[in-house]
């Protein structure tokens, strides 16, 4: 069994060995890792990809990891977190690194200031941040609402920073503004400046509020926002960089933890014409000059998240190629794409067609066949 009742309080607890490993797949010290949040990575066979199992980590994490650890493109070390990590609703989380052999050097727990759904997360050169938004967890909500989360903005906003290799107990929490993220394209920092990229949106799309009122449509937007924050004075700016609906943002990924100028992203620039909500574009925003490359796969059809790979190890920032699937609706069936990175506009250079269709998924990765 791997959901127990801990008997003395009555809170749930897992052994983390239990979920669906369906959120995104990365390679890290010569593993591949399949990830969902409410878990333990799960192993495949690289080359077979059969099932290997939990076991990669043994006992090293405390609680659950991320979807979205940051992988160290000069130490090869993986940063990860996990929240609620000691028991389901509860305001503990963790922070582990890994390090390019795989070993967990740290799983430390800590305490948030409130219970809170945590999708992704930030790591600079010098810093992780942990931000947490008012998505908040109630188990007496299922019975109003039929969800334990809800989008609570009167409980606030805060952005745990924690300088690398400091103990958790050195986190500071900052007011931030009320919104919601579930997806972080990178960040850096210039000293106590840190800079973030974040889609941002009014309130948790898909969830309800604590009435139980979903969101209205434009609420339910992401927009892609740079965030500064000033350790020195705890000042936090955000500003637009793309006025367009988006999610699913994707760097080159050599430029991780680092300032980057290139922006991949899914997005939606007639969301209400009729595809059903789905995002049916793949755009490139060259956050230097501000130009956009947009392609559209049609009406009707949808794209994943595009994933960068570069033309070779020493090309320029986002100089490589697009990795998509795409879902059309006529045929029923997905493809998968491969645009030029530096000319998204002209649309796929190739196209991989398939008989059927992939489910629509979240995200995934690129590794060098070696
Ligand atoms: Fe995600």
């Amino acid at each position: 069994m791997s959901i127990v009742v801990d008997p003395e309080t009555g809170q749930l607890q897992s052994e983390r060995r239990s979920g669906l490993a369906n959120t995104h797949i990365i390679w890290h010290a010569d593993q591949l890792l399949a990830l969902e949040e409410g878990s333990h990575p799960f192993t495949l066979s690289p080359k077979t990809l059969d099932s290997e199992g939990y076991g990669h980590y043994a006992n090293g994490l405390s609680g659950p990891m991320t979807a979205h650890p940051k992988i160290d493109p000069i130490t090869g070390e993986l940063h990860g977190f996990g929240y609620m990590s000691d028991a389901l609703g509860s305001a503990g989380m963790s922070y582990h690194v890994v390090d390019q052999q795989g070993v967990v050097t740290r799983s430390d727990t800590f305490t948030a200031p409130f219970a809170a759904m945590v999708h992704d997360f930030a790591v600079t050169r010098d810093y992780v941040l942990f931000p947490l938004f008012p998505l908040t967890f109630d188990f007496k909500r299922m019975e109003k609402l039929g969800s334990p989360f809800a989008f609570e903005p009167q409980a606030g906003a805060v952005i745990g920073v924690l300088k690398r290799g400091a103990p958790v107990s050195e986190i500071r929490w900052i007011e931030a503004p009320v919104c919601f993220v579930f997806h972080y394209l990178n960040a850096w920092n210039e000293g106590e400046r840190i800079t973030f990229d974040a889609i941002d949106f009014a309130v948790a799309p898909n969830f309800p509020d604590t009435d139980g009122n979903l969101p209205r449509f434009a609420e339910a937007q992401g927009t892609l926002t740079r965030w500064r924050l000033d350790l020195a004075t705890c000042a936090v700016e955000r500003t637009p960089l793309l006025d367009l609906a988006c999610e699913f943002p994707r760097i080159d990924d050599r430029y991780a933890m680092k300032q980057h100028t290139q922006a991949f992203l899914a997005t939606a620039s007639q969301r209400q014409r009729g595809d059903g909500g789905l995002f049916h574009e793949v755009t490139h925003l060259n956050l230097e000059s501000g130009a956009t490359q947009v392609w559209d796969a049609g009406l009707g059809n949808g794209v994943s998240e595009p994933v960068f790979v570069p033309r070779h190890a020493s090309a320029d920032e986002g100089d490589g190629w697009l990795l998509a699937t795409v879902y059309e609706a006529t045929s029923q069936a997905s493809s998968l794409v491969i645009l030029d990175a530096t000319a998204v506009s002209q649309g796929p250079i190739a196209t991989a067609r398939l008989d059927h269709r992939i489910p629509f998924g979240f995200h995934g990765s690129w590794r060098a066949n070696e």
